[in-house]
């Protein structure tokens, strides 16, 4: 299934897939997610805050709800997000084959902006839905190109003056089993469960100097905001140790000119590590190195949160019910961030994994065999027929 929207949302420049919340190619992805859930007979609604439901007969409380998201970080892989979509949507198939129909309510859900792509928070629509995230905040966003995300939703044709808590989609929400491709080496057969999440944020530094000229400004003069930004990337690396992890992946210098000195530089660090504690002491030690190297270049840095979730533990008794359903698949800890991950703090969840023999994600090279892939779909089936009868 994930052919039919190979074409969609490629990005000719970065290589593999750039389809950000409200642009075209993601828009596209919901007529098109939206069109094979009718095909199914699902009545497909947009909640308030952009994320969509694909209801398999009637709405309604203590819903088994499965899914995922099909926007991408840029560049991305094929496989983070839409593997979860287009496997509900198999085992819904599989299902409706054999004759099955939920004796629950019964959705499959796409969350929106769950990368952060576009307006720099991760699982933005879970976290609006379950009130993780204040709703003015969250609307005040802007892309890099300014665009706020009020104006993005506006444009999509959604009323950013509804978004917010839904107390009511989310009460909905009986259980919530989220099937996502893995995005390490940790697992060895085609399917396992997950476990655990690490406590992960994102950081914003801005070190302000002086723009000046690149040729006529003697170095003792300088006060470049460039070079603790420089000493910020290798600080990450120095302060995540023992299964810590902090990344630099997008440095913005402005004016952004090969003969310019910047004037200010915007950084953003992604840290993650096994528990609050440790999580906050790694960027504790990063800041300071950062307000160091800005004092000895004589800039200034402004450090902001821009957004930040502890440690998630799955709940036990769900991920160890579906692995015995499963014949006793492992389980395994994550990296990574998942909408699952937002929701698990509101009602019991639990993930799927599908093995990824490059153990590489977030990349044109992430990739999922398809035998693993078919596998996939008949387990997470497999646990809709086990908690859904
Ligand atoms: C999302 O995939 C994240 O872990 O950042
Ligand atoms: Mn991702
Ligand atoms: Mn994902
Ligand atoms: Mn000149």
């Amino acid at each position: 299934m994930l052919d039919q929207i190979a074409d969609i949302g490629r990005d000719a420049q970065r290589g593999g897939y750039s389809r950000h919340a409200y642009t075209k190619p993601e828009v596209e992805l919901r007529h098109w997610f939206a069109e094979q859930a009718e095909r199914r007979g699902l009545a497909v609604e947009t909640d308030r805050n952009g994320n969509l439901w694909a209801w398999w007969g009637e709405p309604g409380a203590n819903a088994l709800v499965t899914g995922s998201h099909l926007d991408s970080v840029p560049g991305g892989g094929a496989f983070d997000g839409p593997l979860g979509v287009t496997s509900s949507l198999q085992a819904v198939d599989l299902l409706q084959a054999k004759g099955f129909t939920p004796g629950r309510p019964f959705a499959v859900a796409v969350f929106a902006e769950e990368e952060g792509g576009r307006f720099g928070v991760a699982c933005l629509g879970s976290r609006l839905l379950s009130g993780a995230i204040d709703a003015a905040k969250a609307l005040s966003l802007k892309d890099p190109d300014g665009v706020t995300l009020a104006e993005a939703m506006k444009a999509a044709g959604h009323d950013p003056e509804r978004v917010g808590r839904d107390d009511e989609a989310l009460g909905r929400i009986g259980q919530f089993v989220e099937l996502h491709v893995e995005q390490g080496r940790g697992l060895t057969v085609p399917v396992g469960v997950a476990s655990s999440i690490l406590a992960h944020g994102r950081w914003r530094f801005t070190f302000a100097g002086e723009g000046n000229h690149a040729g006529a400004t003697l170095i003792e003069d300088r006060r470049d905001p460039m070079v603790p930004a420089a000493q910020l990337v290798i600080a990450a690396r120095r302060a995540a140790r023992d299964g810590g992890r902090a990344t630099v992946g997008r440095i913005v210098p402005n004016p952004g000119g090969t003969n310019v000195i910047a004037s200010t530089v915007d950084v953003w660090l992604d840290a993650r590590d096994s528990d609050d504690a440790r999580t906050r002491a790694m960027v504790a030690e990063i800041s300071e190195a950062a307000r160091q190297a800005a004092a000895e270049e004589g800039c200034e840095v402004r450090i902001a949160e821009e957004s930040y979730g502890d440690t998630v533990h799955f709940d036990p008794r769900l991920r160890d019910d579906i692995a015995n359903a499963l014949g006793g698949v492992p389980a395994l800890p994550t990296g990574a961030g998942h909408d699952a991950g937002i929701l698990a703090a509101h009602v019991p969840t639990a993930m799927l994994f599908v093995r990824n023999p490059t153990g590489v994600s977030h990349a044109p090279e992430e990739f999922a065999e398809q035998a693993d892939v078919d596998e996939g779909v008949r387990a997470l089936a497999a646990t809709i027929e086990h908690l859904g009868s």
